[in-house]
C-alpha cells in the first residue's frame, strides 16, 4: 500500500507479540510501547533535512552533518502519551504538543478535549503518536488540527494499525505516511483492532 511502512524489523515485531499478549503486566507494557516507538521513529525518521557542518574531534577537523528541521512530537491523549518518552530520547531537541481527543464508545468519532497549541507553527515536521489506528477518525481529527496550525510535514507513527483505519487516513491525508508495527486484520463490532493488543491506554495506564 501507497505511503504505509510496516517495519520489517525482527526485533519490533517480537516486541509487539510480547506487547499483544494478555500476560504482559502494566510495567512491561509501557517499557515494549516506548522501545517500539523509538524504533519506528528511528524508521519514520530516515528523510529528515539535514545540513552539513564542520567537526573537530581530537585528532583532526572533519565534516558531519546536523538536522535542519524542527520536530513536534504530538502524542495524542492518552494512549499516545507511552510513546513520547522512547522518540525525545532520539530526538531531545524535539517539542511536545499534547493533543487530547478520546472516541465517543457510540458513534466512535473523535471528540476534542485538550489542544493547547500557539497561533504559529514553532515546528517544521511533526510526528502524531498513537499506538492504535482503529476507525481512523483520531489520527484524521490530529491531522486536521497540524494542517491548520500551518505544519506541512506530518508523518503518523503507530503501533497497530486497522485496514479501514489506513484507508480513512490516506483518503483524508494521502501525504501523509503511516509508520506502524503492523496492519492488524480488521476492526470488531466495537472498533478494536483486533486481534490487536486490547486497549493501549488501559493497559498503560493500569485502568
Ligand atoms: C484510542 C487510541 C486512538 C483511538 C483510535 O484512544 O489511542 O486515539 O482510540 O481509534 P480511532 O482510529 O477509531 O479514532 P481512546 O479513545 O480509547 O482514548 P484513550 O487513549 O484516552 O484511552
Amino acid at each position: 500500500m501507497n505511503n504505509v511502512f510496516p517495519s520489517t524489523h525482527p526485533l519490533v515485531a517480537a516486541k509487539l507479540t510480547l506487547l499483544r499478549n494478555v500476560k504482559t503486566d502494566s510495567k512491561k507494557f509501557r517499557e515494549l510501547i516506548r522501545e517500539i516507538a523509538a524504533m519506528l521513529a528511528y524508521e519514520a525518521t530516515m528523510d529528515l533535512a539535514v545540513r552539513e557542518i564542520e567537526v573537530q574531534t581530537p585528532m583532526s577537523l572533519t565534516k558531519g552533518i546536523t538536522v535542519m528541521e524542527r520536530i513536534g512530537l504530538v502524542p495524542v491523549l492518552r494512549a499516545g502519551l507511552g510513546m513520547v518518552e522512547g522518540v525525545w530520547e532520539l530526538i531531545p531537541g524535539s517539542e511536545v504538543w499534547h493533543i487530547g481527543l478520546y472516541r465517543d464508545e457510540e458513534t466512535l468519532k473523535p471528540v476534542s478535549y485538550y489542544n493547547k497549541l500557539p497561533i504559529e507553527p514553532t515546528v517544521s515536521v511533526c510526528l502524531v503518536l498513537d499506538p492504535m489506528l482503529a476507525t481512523g477518525g483520531s489520527a484524521v481529527a490530529t491531522v486536521d488540527i497540524l494542517r491548520k496550525w500551518g505544519v506541512k510535514k506530518i508523518k503518523f507513527v503507530g503501533i497497530l494499525a486497522a485496514p479501514e483505519g489506513i484507508t480513512r487516513l490516506h483518503e483524508a491525508h494521502p501525504d501523509v505516511p503511516i509508520h506502524i508495527a503492523a496492519i492488524d486484520e480488521g476492526l470488531n463490532e466495537y472498533g478494536f483492532i483486533l486481534p490487536g493488543l486490547g486497549d493501549a491506554g488501559d493497559r498503560q495506564f493500569g485502568t
